[in-house]
């Protein structure tokens, strides 16, 4: 990939689902640090939502100049891989009630204050207008704090679907 940037293949390198240890490793090694992570709830639950926030990550990779992306931040909803636990998350739905907004967007709104970018997927026209709606209101500090205090709870627990492996324990333990 360093090749390709050389050659002017490539305007940056994008690595996905690197946990801080990898991306320590890669960077040891890295001539071009990576200009992006992109983690994702599909791959193998590295995920990153308002119940599963990846502080550790997130600071690791601002310290280090990598842009963070969420690939399916609403849980992948309705997949056989995803759940319901952020789109009717009890708090979330408090906050988004409050404001006259979905949990969705709030959840959407979080993520942006985090200085995250975000994938996020519907197949609904009046649903995708609703997630881009999200950059003229923000989040009191109050409900910041409150996002921030939830209970981190993680879709898919990798180590006991694949098996207590050093590198699955390490995802597990990331937050
Ligand atoms: P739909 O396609 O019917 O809108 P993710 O981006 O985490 O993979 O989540 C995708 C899932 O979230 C899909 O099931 C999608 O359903 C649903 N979804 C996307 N946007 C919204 C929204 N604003 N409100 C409710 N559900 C949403």
């Amino acid at each position: 990939m360093e090749e390709c940037k050389n050659l002017g293949l490539t305007k940056g390198i994008g690595v996905s689902n690197f946990t801080c240890k990898n991306l320590e490793e890669l960077l040891s090694i890295a001539k071009i640090p990576p200009a992006v992570n992109q983690v994702s709830k599909m791959a193998i639950a590295v995920e990153l939502n308002p119940l599963w926030r990846q502080k550790k990550l997130r600071e690791f990779c601002k310290e280090k100049g990598i842009h963070v992306t969420a690939y399916s931040p609403l849980g992948a909803f309705n997949t056989s891989w995803g759940d319901n636990r952020i789109l009717e998350c009890d708090v979330l739905e408090e906050i988004a009630k409050a404001k006259g907004k979905s949990t969705a967007q709030i959840s959407l709104r979080w993520l942006y204050e985090q200085g995250v970018s975000m994938v996020a997927k519907s197949f609904n026209k009046e649903r995708m207008k609703q997630n881009l709606e999200i950059f003229d209101w923000s989040l009191t500090q109050e409900e910041s704090n409150k996002i921030s205090q939830l209970p981190q709870t993680k879709g898919l627990n990798v180590a006991s679907a694949f098996g207590p492996h050093d590198w699955l324990l390490d995802l597990d333990a990331e937050n």
